[in-house]
This record gives structure tokens, sequence and C-alpha cells, in this order.
């Protein structure tokens, strides 16, 4: 039963593959999109205090339950349910194991749709689609832009206390309200018309000559473009469930392969590749207009914000990108040698981690304030309505977005083998079927499940459950609930089930203070500060 199992061909093999698993559309996708809706999304105030809280629960929370995680796989050396009941045998803690497996299925769902929007923009990248701006974007749609830029801009309140329509100027939720008004109410057709028409003029004032005006007009359709495309593409059912598909197919086929074959191999070369890549574009973004901006929205404290909301959903973000609390690590730990050093190991992918969701989120800010890209909608798509802004604006653009594109493609695939190795694992292990057998049922199930989330964005945009698109609910439950609950599991189970001295045969290389230190956060402050957070959710104080 056990030959179908597998094992690391190095210690940095499992470094690698937890760092693949860790690092993904957490970090390169949802961090950013994250920081934008916490930031303030289209007011944008700034992302301090849901990055600063982050970044605490990062390092109090997720590097603590990490080294319990990886421990419980390193000495059950199974899958999540069969560790937990071959390290307590007879008792209930084997449920632990199977809510993890059961999360993994939920959030490989509709993980594996966004995934699937890398493999289109890999092919947008190719065709180098988001060139053609020029052709495709419209006039009207260049006023239009003036326009919502101008609203919420001094002039924008300014013609509204003009037209009596508010008092004071400074009243942000009144400009806002009031715009709220003149467009959707019919009363206001005529002013509305007449504020496009003077903002326009506001616009074209601004430049002295005609061909300074024409060529704004081209950066405007520039800016336009991506996030158009983007829209296009996420109204477009069959392509949704298409891509979905497709790379639920490509996941398949790695975890097939087994552990130690593609995974291990492939995450060697194409993770130092994506790290440079990275650094290439926070190296641009420096020397651009919006990095200074970028830096102040991420990093600029401001905690008048802050609620249980942002901080459930920083403590959900860090456990999600993370990998944590579903039994991802703990399954790529019970392939793991007896003597490796657990606490480096962990230190190592948390910092990677943090490193490149900071570096993801500072290129994707630093291009928006850069091209003026007013952030609206939901912020979802920033990391393909973003980025393609820098590679307009850069010599040999096209080859970079092929690459840089491609790179988060083999990111997602190395979070998605990592989720569908906890379903195979298990699968394996405990109803005792072959991989290619355990794969071929996991996928169907996850595939089924997931086509009402790739249906989000199109056909079922209507449908909400709480407010949420399936989508939405199925992100929401899995990382801000299930994943904390199950780390909270996990900080139990290791924090007062093992003995010290079975902990301490796990982390043989700490000394006694650090010991003790990571044993206080295990024990009391992981559950502690999980359990508070799940109350306020359940009393109704953080909703989605
Ligand atoms: N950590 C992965 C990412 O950031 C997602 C993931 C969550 C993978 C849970 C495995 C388990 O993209």
């Amino acid at each position: 039963m056990k030959q179908d199992r597998g094992a690391w061909r190095s210690k940095l093999g499992f470094i690698l593959a937890a760092a693949g698993s860790a690092v993904g559309l957490g970090n390169l996708w949802k961090f950013p999109y994250l920081t934008y809706k916490f930031g303030g999304g289209e007011h944008g105030h700034g992302a301090g205090g849901f990055v600063i809280i982050y970044l605490m629960a990062v390092l109090l929370l997720g590097l603590p339950v990490m080294i319990a995680e990886v421990m419980i796989g390193r000495r059950g050396r199974l899958n999540p349910v069969g560790s937990f009941r071959a390290l307590r045998p007879g008792t209930a803690w084997k449920y632990a194991g199977l809510l993890g497996v059961i999360t993994g299925f939920l959030i490989l769902s509709y993980y594996a749709v966004v995934a699937g929007w890398t493999i289109e923009y890999i092919a947008k990248s190719v065709t180098w689609e988001y060139a053609d701006y020029d052709a495709h974007v419209s006039d009207q749609a260049v006023r239009d832009r003036v326009f919502s830029e101008l609203s919420v801009a001094p002039a924008g309140a300014l013609f509204l206390k003009e037209h009596g329509l508010i008092r004071d100027t400074a009243d942000a939720s009144a400009v806002q309200a009031a715009w709220a008004r003149v467009k959707t109410d019919k009363k206001y057709a005529n002013l509305l018309k007449q504020a496009k028409k003077e903002f326009f003029l506001a616009f074209k004032t601004r430049f002295r000559t005609q061909r300074a005006l024409k060529h704004a007009i081209i950066e405007k359709k520039m800016e336009i473009y991506p996030a158009s495309l983007f829209e296009r593409f996420l109204k477009n059912p069959v392509k949704q469930v298409g891509y979905f598909f497709l790379f639920m197919l490509l996941t398949m086929l790695v975890v097939i392969g087994g552990v130690s074959g593609g995974i291990e191999r492939w995450n060697k070369v194409l993770m130092p590749l994506l790290l440079l890549m990275l650094f290439t574009l926070v190296g641009r973004v420096f020397t651009l207009d919006g990095g200074v901006r970028a830096m102040r929205f991420l990093f600029y404290p401001d905690f008048s914000r802050v609620t249980f909301n942002t901080v459930l959903w920083a403590v959900g973000q860090a456990f999600f990108s993370l990998s944590l609390g579903m039994g991802a690590l703990l399954t790529y730990g019970s392939y793991l040698p007896k003597d490796a050093k657990i606490s480096k190991a962990s230190l190592a992918i948390v910092s990677l981690d943090t490193l490149v969701a900071l570096a993801a989120a500072f290129v994707i800010f630093g291009s928006i304030f850069t091209f003026g890209l007013t952030m609206h909608g939901s912020g979802i798509g920033n990391l393909f309505t973003a980025v393609p802004g820098i590679f307009l604006h850069m010599p040999g653009g096209r080859f970079l977005s092929i690459l840089f594109y491609s790179l988060v493609a083999f990111a997602a695939l190395t979070s998605t083998v990592s989720l569908m190795e906890v379903a195979a694992a298990y699968l394996i292990d405990e109803h005792d079927m072959s991989r290619k057998r355990a794969v071929l049922i996991a996928g169907a199930a996850i595939f089924l499940l997931g086509v009402p989330s790739a249906l989000s964005f199109n056909l079922l945009a209507n449908a909400r459950i709480f407010h949420l698109t399936f989508f939405g609910l199925v992100d929401f439950f899995s990382a801000n609930i299930a994943l904390p609950l199950g780390g909270i599991l996990i900080a139990i189970f290791v924090g007062w089930v093992l003995t010290a001295r079975e902990k301490h045969e796990e982390v043989f290389e700490f000394p006694v203070w650090l010991y003790s230190v990571w044993d206080f956060l295990v024990r009391f402050v992981a559950p502690a500060a999980i359990l508070v957070l799940l109350f306020a959710l359940l009393t109704g104080r953080v909703s989605g």
C-alpha cells in the first residue's frame, strides 16, 4: 500500500516544494487584491493597516503553526487523516485531518479557476493583444474615463457645488453620493452630459499642443484596454470553464507523476526565475513615478479604518498564503527525512512567501499609480489589468509578458499540485487506491464543485448567497473560516496533546528559550487569537 507514496530526493526538495505550495496566486493575485480592497478600493486611502496586521499574523500565528503542522506530518508519515490517527490512535483527532482534506477540495475548486486565467494571459501575451488599444478603445471610452477620473478629483466636487448638489466640497461621502445620484437618476441626464463635456474640455486644456493631447489620449487608451479585455474575458462562460478544466488536467497530470518526479525538478529552476522576474519588475517600478506612492500606500500605517473584518481577512490570508491549516504542508512534511530541521525550513518558506507577496503588491500598485489606472471595480483582476501597463512601456515587453504570465502559471501549478496531493495522499493511504485512480476521482469531484465558481463572473453573477457570489462564498469560507479552524486544531494538537518529548524530538534544533517561545505561541496565542476571530464572525461582527 505504501509504495505509491513518495519521498523527497533531498532536503532542499522539501523546501522547494513547500515554497512552491506557499508561493502562488495567494501572493501574486490575492494579496494585491486584498490590499486594494482594504486599502479603500476606488477611494484609496492606503492599505498600511491591513499589511501590518497581515505581517503580524504571519509571524505570530503562521510561522509557529507551520512548524506544528510539518511536525505532525513528519511524525505521522501519512496523509492528514492517517497522520493524526497514527499519533493518537482511536481518538477523534483524525477528523481534524478530514477537515483539511475537505478544505483542500474547496480551495482547489475555485483556485484552479483563477489559475486558468493565467493560461489566457499567456496567450494574450503571445498575441500581444493589449497592444491593440488604439483600434479597440473608442473616443467615447476615453471621455468616460476622463469623466470618472475628474469626478472624484476636486474639480468634480466643485462642479457639484456650483450646481447646488452639495454644500461642502471636502465632504467626500457627500460627493460620492451626489455623483451616484447624477449618474443614475434620469432627472440629471442633462447635467451629466454637461459634466462630461466640461471635464473633457478641462482635460484638453491641460495640453499645449495638439500632439501632446493626442499622445495623452493614446496613453489613456493604453490604460483602459487591459481592464476592458479582462472584463470581457470574465464574462465568457465557455472560456472560464474551459481554462479551469485545462488547469485541472495539468494539475492531475503532475500529481499522477508523483511527488519527486516533475514538481521537484521544475521547481528548482522556475522558482528562482520567478523571483528574478519579480525583482526585475520591482526595480523597474522604482524608476517609475508611482513607486513611491505604492510604498506609501502599502506601508504607511493607518489603523483608523481597521475593523474586525480587516483582521479576519488578514489572518485568513496569512493561512491561505502559507498553505497552512489544511494539511498541504503536513502531507509534504510526511515525505521529510528525520534529520531535516523543520524550523529552519519553515522560516525560509515564510520569508520567501512574504517577500513575494510584498513584491507583487508593490509592482501592481506601482503600475496602477504610475499609469493612472484609476482603481475601479473590485480589484479582483489587478494582476491581469495593471501589470500589462508596465510591459507596454518597456522594451522587450512582449517577451517579458509571456515569461511573466508563464511563471505565474507555474507558481499557481505548484500550489494546485499541493492541494491535489492532499486529496490524493488521503485516497491512496486510507482507501487503498492507486495514485492514478485517486487523482482521477478527486480531480473529477473538484472540477464539478468548481463549475459554479467559474460561472460566478458571468451566468451566475447575480446569484448571491450572503451577498457573495458562489466564488466569493467558497473563497470566504475556505480561507477565512476553514483554514483558521484547521490552524487551531493543529495548534491545540501540538500544543496540548503531543508530549514535550515528542515535540523535542521534532524540533531538536531549538535552544530552550526558543522552544519556550514557540510552545507558548502554539499553546496560547494561536488558539486564542483565532477563537476570538471566529467568535466575532459567529456573532455577526464581520462579513464578506
Ligand atoms: N498558498 C497557496 C498560494 O498562496 C494557496 C494554497 C492554500 C495552497 C492552501 C495549498 C493550500 O497561492
